[in-house]
């Protein structure tokens, strides 16, 4: 298994906040996660201003997009994301229409489908023949705060996934204890959000989730 990625999601209030927080494990990271709350607040801005700050790190626009593909991804990928995410209810036109915008680019950009709520693998099938192989498996926030925690029809979900062929990306509260309930998957991508971000010292907490990945998964 090749060893995931790690992602933080800089869901802040303010790109200030977000700035002050990215400078401190920046150089640590492997993907720049604009939030959709920092997109919220702070609109295109703080994603032009995270890739003047990143140029050489890949860039994701957490905006869960609904409809008007193609529009959206003119506005993320021109501000200068790399990926930029639909939400797996959109019409699968809205994600080809994002797709071929950023197919369209020079180096070329992707979409990654957020997965939330109802969904089926005759879905996620027609999102791999439209050549989107990307995939976020979601503990939702709001989820998670009822006491939804991490169980075997997850597991079951992610480790199909993978096999149909999907790059799978898992988020949603995780903290690097959690990291090791998915060491029997080809994970792509782990994101760290709160946990890194409010971490006492989130440079070392940043520090230690890679080398929780690389303990988990470096060996296989
Ligand atoms: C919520 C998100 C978050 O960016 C993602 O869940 C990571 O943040 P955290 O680790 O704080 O949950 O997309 O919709
Ligand atoms: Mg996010």
């Amino acid at each position: 298994m090749s060893i995931p990625l790690l992602q933080v999601a800089l869901d802040n209030t303010s790109l200030e906040d977000a700035i002050a927080s990215i400078e401190q494990y920046g150089h640590l990271i492997d993907i720049v996660e604009v939030g959709t709350i920092l997109h919220v607040a702070e609109g295109l801005h703080a994603t032009k201003t995270l890739r003047a700050m990143y140029p050489d790190k890949i860039l994701l626009d957490d905006i869960k997009g609904a409809d008007a593909g193609k529009t959206l991804a003119e506005l993320c990928f021109g501000a200068g994301a790399d990926i930029m995410t639909a939400i797996c209810a959109a019409d699968i036109n809205t994600m080809i229409a994002m797709k071929k915008v950023g197919e369209k680019m020079t180096p070329v950009r992707d979409v990654q489908i957020e997965l939330y709520g109802d969904w089926t693998y005759e879905q996620a099938a027609s999102w791999l023949a439209a050549g989107i192989d990307q995939l976020v498996y979601h503990r939702s926030r709001d989820a998670e705060l009822a006491g939804k925690t991490w169980d075997t029809p997850d597991f079951e979900k992610i480790g199909k996934l993978c096999e149909m062929g999907f790059k799978v990306t898992i988020t949603g509260g995780l903290n690097k204890e959690d990291l090791h309930l998915f060491k029997d998957y080809p994970i792509h991508c782990v994101i760290g959000g709160r946990s890194i971000r409010n971490a006492a010292n989130p440079a070392a907490e940043a520090q230690a989730f890679q080398t929780e990945i690389r303990r988990i998964w470096g060996a296989k």
